[in-house]
């Protein structure tokens, strides 16, 4: 069957033309958090996705050249931190190459369970990494959430056309 819509077997199109197509769609920020027993680690990403309600599933994607892969790839839990508005500087801080990322003024704790988690947020995930599934240069986690806090009164962080935004 042909169709003007049928999908040609092409590799895609550039990566400039896929970015170029993402700076128009805005995006929340957060940070995934995760500690395997070597310290904290974390990373600022838009790929979070509500998934499934029943059971509650979120997805985000992760590039295998990342820093926190390794640490990611062998974590049972993460935490999913929704930054909140007055946080550029955080999101900025968790997408830095080379730095201590949890160093001050980052303000941290720890869950119960170990799970860095970072303070001032506008509300936190906690999650069980269920599935690994290669995606390209990415893996895209999914996740069940097991514990969800949500802080009244505080604005989200968003992404759009290159730079930080409030509502
Ligand atoms: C707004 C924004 C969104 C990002 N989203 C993701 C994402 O969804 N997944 C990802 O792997 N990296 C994402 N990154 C890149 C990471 O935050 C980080 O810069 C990258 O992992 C490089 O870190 P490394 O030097 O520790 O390897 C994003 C960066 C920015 C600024």
């Amino acid at each position: 069957m042909t169709s003007a819509v049928t999908a040609r077997p092409t590799a895609g199109i550039a990566p400039d033309r896929f970015r170029q197509a993402f700076r128009r769609h805005p995006a929340g920020v957060v940070v995934i958090t995760a500690d395997v027993g070597g310290g904290p680690v974390g990373f600022t990403a838009t790929s979070l996705t509500s998934l499934s309600l029943t059971p509650p599933l979120v997805s985000f994607g992760i590039a295998t050249t990342s820093s926190s892969w390794p640490h990611v790839q062998r974590a049972a839990t993460a935490v999913v931190n929704f930054l909140a508005d007055d946080q550029e500087s955080v999101a900025r801080t968790f997408a830095t190459s080379g730095i201590d990322r949890f160093a001050a003024p980052t303000d941290w704790a720890r869950l119960p369970d170990g799970e860095p988690v970072l303070r001032g947020s506008a509300g936190w995930l906690r999650v069980g990494i269920e599935q690994l599934v290669p995606a390209g240069d990415h893996r895209l986690v999914i996740a069940r959430v097991e514990e969800a806090h949500v802080e009244a009164g505080r604005g989200p962080l968003l992404f759009h056309d290159g730079t930080y935004h409030s509502l």
